[in-house]
């Protein structure tokens, strides 16, 4: 592994949900340069097989690293769940974070101690999730709703962000949660703070509109912040700070990674690189 205080930061997700976290990222190391990876010609991973999901976050991961990454943020709960172990195996002396569902913050900020947690169906059935669920519920006591919310992540991948299909789709997955009690709904996947108006919306509908959403993206910008402060890796800032540097490379269509990085962020100029395969 090759790189200094000015090699890239590497972020991946199946798809453009990462982009939630690149955005925190942005903000807290607006120094830093970008590499984004959505493994959009396998997404979604939330109804795939462990050993496939972890077969394509090593993949990804290696084609970061071969880029000279100093660091490899998984904005995906999915991939960290399946896979955060065996890449910390394989490299052991890389600053690597994961994502997790904000269970803990939830547990802190709910007052009715009913928590429903959105995620994808491989998040929601992994180990570590299970694991991390009943250490709280026990410790905290706080009962914690999963709910798997298939077919959301396609909504969001095709920019369906305020369909009545959408909506109806949030309101199938979350009302229920609002009638059992939840006072708190971690957003336990990256792509879903892309939703979280339509999530506000079931709430107020459903009479809740005091209803948390629980997002850990900013916790993991501030995060890496820390482990590369510690490693001496933070790229020295310039004042004024350099217009952020973003590459993107997709293993689906470049365009519409394009097309998402403007819908979501605003962010018009960046130079993304489509791949036939990464494996
Ligand atoms: N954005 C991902 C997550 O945080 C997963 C989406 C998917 O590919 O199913 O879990």
């Amino acid at each position: 592994m090759k790189f200094d205080r000015f090699s890239p930061i590497g972020i991946f997700d199946s798809g453009v949900g990462g982009l939630s976290v690149l955005q925190h990222i942005r903000q807290t190391l607006p120094h830093e340069a970008l590499l984004y990876f959505a493994d959009s010609g396998f997404a979604p991973y939330g109804d795939k097989a462990e050993s496939v999901i972890i077969e394509r976050s090593l993949a990804v991961a290696d084609y970061l690293i071969a880029h000279h990454i100093k660091a490899l943020v998984v904005a995906c709960n999915t991939a960290t769940a399946a896979a955060i172990k065996v890449l910390r195996q394989r490299y052991p002396d890389l600053i690597l974070i994961g994502m997790e569902p904000g269970l803990k913050p939830a547990a802190l900020h709910s007052h009715s101690k009913i928590v429903g947690v959105l995620a994808t169906q491989a998040t929601v059935l992994s180990e570590k999730f299970l694991l991390l669920r009943a250490q709280l519920e026990t410790a905290r006591g706080v009962q914690f709703i999963p709910q798997a919310c298939t077919g959301l992540v396609d909504q969001i991948e095709k920019g369906e962000l305020a369909s009545a299909a959408t909506l109806a789709l949030v309101r199938r997955y979350v009302a229920p949660l609002l009638a059992q009690g939840a006072d708190t709904l971690v957003l336990g996947c990256t792509h879903y703070p892309f939703v979280a108006h339509l999530i506000r919306q079931v709430c107020a509908d459903c009479g809740q509109p005091n209803t948390q959403l629980i997002d850990t993206g900013a916790a993991v910008a501030l995060h890496l912040q820390r482990l590369l402060t510690q490693a001496q890796l933070l790229r020295p800032a310039i004042t004024p700070a350099p217009p952020p540097s973003l590459r993107a490379t997709t293993t689906g269509s470049a365009s519409s990674l394009q097309q998402a990085l403007l819908r979501l962020l605003k962010i018009g100029d960046c130079e993304v690189l489509a791949l036939a395969a990464v494996a």
